[in-house]
């Protein structure tokens, strides 16, 4: 059922195979019901009017991370943002900043990922495992809220200026999921990740913008976890 309520979305296209420079192209984007989705937004386009726009997406539902954007100049991610919460009737799609375009609004996400391995992502430990389980308080427990909860969408590294100006620069994701493990009860691989992170691409290299946290769809708190991990290097004598 039509609703002849319309919205114009602009949206960055590039094909190395045959453009020589991107450009923007607009569509009318029909809005169908109450609270609609910037990804049903997409896939209205995709499905119906332009079968060649290409963009990431999997959960359309905030867990698998894939569909960060840049929209009128903030990224986030399509399946969690409401079309009308934007304010505006003209929105501009744009691919995560700081990230090589592969095609339209889909990024070469490599990199991203090698840094976030590059800080050991998993517990580490030396010590002999227990007999039953390795046990955790609650009140250790609770230390991992407010991290665990990252979905690697990227919003946050490519919004930041250090970021785009370094490309050896670890990045906001990748000090988050440090700190995750850091401060997990659980591990013993603070003397494998710490040197890592005390590098000159590492956690100094911070100009504290909080561009990241401002960009997290999670509202998760990359900045502390950066915050962290200074003091643990400054405790432990780096
Ligand atoms: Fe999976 Fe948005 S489509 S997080």
């Amino acid at each position: 059922m039509s609703t002849n309520k319309f919205v114009t979305f602009e949206i960055f296209r590039y094909d190395p195979e045959k453009d020589k420079e991107p450009y923007y192209q607009t569509y009318k984007v029909e809005i169908r019901r109450s609270g609609m989705l910037l990804l049903e937004g997409l896939n209205q386009v995709k499905w119906e009017l332009d079968p060649t726009l290409s963009f990431r997406r999997s959960c359309r539902e905030g867990v698998c991370g894939s569909d960060g954007l840049n929209v009128n100049g903030v990224n986030m991610l399509s399946c969690m943002t409401k079309i009308e919460d934007l304010g505006t009737d003209h929105i501009v799609i744009q691919p995560l900043p700081g990230m090589k375009v592969i095609r339209d609004l889909v990024t070469d996400v490599d990199d991203f990922f090698q840094k976030f391995i590059t800080v050991k992502p998993y517990l580490i430990r030396k010590s002999p495992a227990p007999d039953k389980e390795f046990y955790q308080s609650p009140e250790d427990r609770k230390l991992l809220d407010g991290l665990y909860e990252c979905i690697l969408c990227g919003c946050c590294s490519s919004s930041c200026p250090s970021y785009w100006a370094d490309e050896k620069y670890l990045g906001p994701n990748a000090f988050l999921r440090a700190y995750r493990y850091l401060i997990d009860s659980r591990d013993e691989g603070a003397e494998d990740r710490l040197p890592i992170l005390n590098d000159k691409h590492g956690v100094w290299r911070c100009h504290t913008i909080y561009n990241c946290v401002e960009a997290c769809p999670k509202q998760l708190n990359p900045t502390k976890a950066i915050v962290g991990i200074r003091r643990m290097l400054l405790e432990r004598g780096y």
